[in-house]
């Protein structure tokens, strides 16, 4: 009898331990999360530029010849794009966003890294 007390007693703050540890998962597997997201958030124009093949049929980025659309060789060395506005992340991404005259619209086209990765790209050009 005592020594089942005694164990018991050995046993309490084991326990205590271990959902102590349980307790920290949710912060760690939010901690790896946050760190996961963040890195697949990082810009990556090598990814960028396998999505502006689907540009690459209207746009040049090598050179400065139209296609259907303006070439967008040095986009964002230029001071404003056609419509007069700055050329900046926002404003290209609306554009991008938007599409018109003659260029579809890729809001619901491409996910947000898609077009954070597309962006890093075309600052390349
Ligand atoms: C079907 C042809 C077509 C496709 C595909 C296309 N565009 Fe366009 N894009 C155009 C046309 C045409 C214009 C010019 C529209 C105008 O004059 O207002 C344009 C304009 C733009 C502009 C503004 C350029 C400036 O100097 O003002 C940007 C930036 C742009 N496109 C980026 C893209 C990106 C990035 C993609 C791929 C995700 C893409 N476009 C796909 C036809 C296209």
């Amino acid at each position: 009898m005592r020594r089942r007390e005694g164990g018991f007693k050995y046993f309490a703050p084991a326990q205590e331990k271990s959902l102590m540890f349980l307790s920290r998962l949710p912060t760690l597997t939010i901690t790896f999360g946050l760190a996961a997201a963040a890195a697949a958030k990082a810009p990556d124009p090598a990814k960028g530029k396998e999505i502006f093949g689907q540009c690459a049929v209207c746009h040049n980025a090598t050179t400065d010849e139209k296609k259907v659309g303006p070439s967008l060789k040095g986009l964002f060395k230029r001071a404003k794009l056609a419509s007069g506005k700055k050329v900046a992340d926002a404003t290209v991404l609306s554009r991008v966003n938007e599409g018109g005259n003659g260029m579809p619209p890729y809001k619901d086209m491409l996910s947000d890294e898609e077009k954070t990765n597309l962006l890093a790209y075309l600052k390349t050009l």
